[in-house]
């Protein structure tokens, strides 16, 4: 019945406290391979530890005005950036635009050209002399994994997040870029290429010394922090006194890729093995936004197909059929029904899905989510407290962005309880590594890091 099988979801999702450890263990493990030589060679499947050229934290006293274009999961954003009129503070202006879905599986021209759009209706949107905003520098958070030889070019190693465009992957994607932007009348010079995890990571440590790590859990999860370059044996050939430091872009989402530690479902192998990019981005297919409803989707399907007449008897369940007809949103709306008798979520099934419940199908789809939404919070827990472990970090402020981070009920607690499971705190102790929302992290980073590259180049480093 329903409880054996709420049961079964139990067992299939709860990650106690000693495979939390386990998986942190690896984790740090990882990370220090992705710095040696031996990883750093290691093409395309493993997590990359990208360094990002980012070579300092900023002071505060950063000035100018920069445009920012932050190509997220969901949302592109232009925003023109004014800092430093006072010691770290910001003034910003921003648009923000949906990024059509068609988009993510198209060409790179399609792709390039509605980027350069959105740019172009920004500045005449916003300023009557166009001249005058096409000059500024720009920076450019794109936030998928990129190699880069230099601040501003990056080769795109592999679109993540369900991207799946052809002839961008294997190169750099500012010059294209740039070409389409001058093509366009906007001949605007990208100063930096940032990925939203630096760039969280920046505009964090802008407002609050604390900061020592950045992180996304949204469409996508990643994170980034300061590394010492003397701990990064693959760029030793650059010659950098051993302490300075250079921010890393994880590319965590790619952890356990070769599948040694994590507690993989069948559902999750399911979603491997139907996304654009089977065998890639483990850890964020159990933990991203972009997948936690698909999981759900999933999950229920499989009772359908498999135990008959369980769930749903004599219903027409096509829709839930659907790949994806499910988003985070739905999960996060059954988590937060407030009634009892789960009266919200009786409504969403009926319309979105067509599908009428039973109280105990309710209770049982409630649990799931919970499951889900706690494992992704528990396992999210993993990739902070790894970096925490391996900078020997005690206590330290983390700033996080990104829509299940901000939306998703209980995410936030639900890390928090795992955090002190794993580092051992007692229940009783405040936080010591405490993870806090970023505001306009990505947008004011990219302006801080274009800043930091221009005092750079000015002063000959
Ligand atoms: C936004 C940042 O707030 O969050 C982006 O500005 C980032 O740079 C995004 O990529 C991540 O969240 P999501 O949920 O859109 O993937
Ligand atoms: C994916 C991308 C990574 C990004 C993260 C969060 O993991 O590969 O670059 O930081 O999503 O947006």
């Amino acid at each position: 019945d329903l409880q054996n099988q709420i049961k079964e979801f139990e067992d299939l999702f709860t990650v106690d406290c000693t495979k939390l450890k386990q998986i942190v263990d690896h984790f740090v493990h990882e990370l220090e391979k992705g710095l040696s030589v031996e990883g750093g060679n290691i093409k395309l499947t493993l997590q990359p530890m990208n360094v990002t050229w980012v070579f300092s934290f900023p002071t505060g006293n950063e000035k100018g005005t920069y445009l920012a274009l932050d190509m997220g999961g969901t949302n592109l954003r232009v925003c023109e950036i004014v800092l430093g009129e006072e010691k770290g503070g910001f003034d910003i202006t921003q648009s923000k635009y949906r990024l059509p879905e068609e988009l993510k599986t198209g060409t790179a021209e399609g792709l390039w050209g509605y980027l350069a759009d959105c740019l172009q209706q920004f500045i005449e949107y916003h300023h009557e002399n166009e001249e005058c905003l096409s000059n500024l520098p720009l920076g450019f958070t794109f936030s998928y994994p990129a190699t880069q030889e230099y601040i501003d070019h990056g080769v795109l190693q592999r679109w993540t997040k369900g991207f799946d465009i052809d002839g961008v992957e294997g190169r750099d994607v500012v010059a294209p870029f740039e070409e389409v932007l001058v093509k366009g009348g906007l001949p605007i010079k990208i100063a930096a290429l940032v990925n939203d995890t630096t760039g969280t990571l920046i505009a964090s440590a802008y407002t609050d010394p604390e900061i020592r790590i950045g992180c996304i859990f949204g469409t996508g999860v990643n994170a980034a922090y300061m590394e010492d370059a003397g701990s990064i044996p693959k760029i030793a050939h650059l010659k950098l006194p051993p302490d300075t430091p250079v921010a890393i872009n994880c590319e965590y989402g790619a952890f356990d890729n070769e599948h040694v530690v994590l507690p993989r479902t069948p559902y999750d192998l399911i979603i491997d093995r139907d996304s654009p990019r089977p065998g890639q981005q483990t850890f964020e297919k159990m933990t991203a936004g972009l997948y936690l409803g698909e999981i759900f989707r999933l999950a229920l399907i499989d009772i359908v197909d498999h135990k008959p007449g369980l769930i749903f008897e004599g219903q027409d369940v096509s829709k839930l059929r659907k790949p994806f007809s499910l988003d985070t949103s739905f999960l996060s709306a059954i988590e937060e029904d407030p009634y009892e008798n789960l009266l919200e979520t009786r409504e969403l099934f009926e319309t979105t899905l067509d599908i009428m419940t039973t109280q105990p199908e309710l209770e049982m789809c409630r649990r799931l989510a919970e499951l889900i939404g706690t494992r992704a919070a528990r396992l999210s827990a993993c990739g902070v407290a790894a970096i925490c472990k391996k900078k020997n970090i005690e206590s330290c402020h983390v700033g996080a962005d990104g829509s299940v981070f901000n939306k998703y009920p209980h995410f936030k607690a639900r890390g928090a309880q795992a955090l002190r499971e794993i580092l051992d705190w007692a229940d009783h102790e405040v936080d010591k590594v405490d993870i806090l929302r970023a505001e306009d992290g990505s947008g004011v980073g990219a302006a801080l890091i274009a800043a930091l590259t221009l005092k750079r180049v000015k002063e000959g480093n």
